[in-house]
């Protein structure tokens, strides 16, 4: 029973994927139900507090009951829901299939890079019906968000978990978003590792392409909890495979952002993250005003 309304804005957003679906660690303080001109999000919104009191939402993508396929995901409601209370950076979770060897079941993944291979039939723009716009998406993630989040990589590594950003590989980690919901063929998954894909979900797109639009820097942590399908002599993926990691990792997943937040609060308060986004979308739309 919780309070519906919150009346400060919430700076920082978190999306919860699969195996997340609150944040423990935190302290609820409201339940906001939102409704945007896209319609609901997938879940309530849960303004909870840091200890010193510094306001955090999060959304769970895939419902509170895990009841929208990646394809079903309401991706505008749950970007515009964010940013109507104020959302200027989001750290988004999900869990992933490793395209790499080195990329072990349980280690968490900043990716810095998407290869799009969902089937144009999510809706994925806020610029249509007689607005056009083309939003700048060579970068689909925020650096600096990352490099914040790279901060709290310690706790990982105390239990066992190794965070790959792309200091630690030298160079891009690409991730690969299928439409799903199946899972890929092993010709498909020897492809998506020829392309020079590290991981692959079905959860980055359109939500990375949205929040670009809507101007808030965002970054996903990706959470690896099998090999895909490409590994010689060893059975492809399955539910049963993931959902074994998945416990390990959603423990892993709190106490990561719980040391995320210590280094990001100030950082987002003071503006040095948070802000890049502001302003950018001016140029970017066509239609004339
Ligand atoms: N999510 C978790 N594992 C996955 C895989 N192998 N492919 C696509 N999405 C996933």
């Amino acid at each position: 029973n919780l309070p519906t309304t919150f009346d400060k804005p919430v700076l920082l957003g978190v999306i919860g994927g699969t195996g997340l679906y609150q944040l423990d660690s935190l302290t609820p303080v409201a339940r906001l139900t939102v409704s945007t001109p896209w319609g609901h999000p997938s879940s309530p919104i849960t303004i909870s507090l840091t200890k010193s009191g510094f306001p955090i939402a999060f959304l769970a993508r895939h419902g509170v009951h895990h009841q929208f396929n990646p394809s079903e995901v309401p991706s505008r409601a749950n970007i515009a829901a964010l940013k109507s209370i104020g959302v200027k950076a989001i750290i988004a979770f999900s869990a992933v299939g490793s395209l790499q060897e080195h990329i072990h079941p349980r280690d968490f993944v900043l990716p810095t890079q998407i290869i799009d291979r969902t089937k144009g039939i999510r809706p994925s723009t806020f610029f249509e019906n007689g607005m056009v716009g083309h939003v700048g998406f060579g970068d689909p993630f925020d650096a600096k968000l990352a490099a914040v989040i790279a901060k709290a990589a310690p706790v990982l590594e105390k239990n066992g978990s190794q965070l790959h950003t792309k200091a630690s590989t030298g160079g891009d980690l690409t991730l690969i978003c299928m439409e799903g919901p199946a899972f890929s063929t092993r010709a498909e998954s020897n492809m998506y590792r020829s392309f020079g894909g590290s991981v692959i979900n079905m959860s980055a797109i359109p939500e990375a392409k949205l929040a670009k639009e809507a101007e808030i820097c965002y970054q996903m942590i990706c959470m690896s909890t099998d090999y895909d399908a490409w590994r010689e002599g060893e059975e492809a993926v399955t539910v049963e495979t993931v959902v074994s990691h998945l416990k390990a990792n959603s423990a892993n997943a709190h106490a990561f952002t719980e040391a995320i937040l210590e280094h990001l609060e100030g950082e987002i308060v003071a503006g040095t993250v948070g802000r890049d986004l502001e302003g950018s979308m001016r140029f970017a739309v066509s239609t004339a005003p």
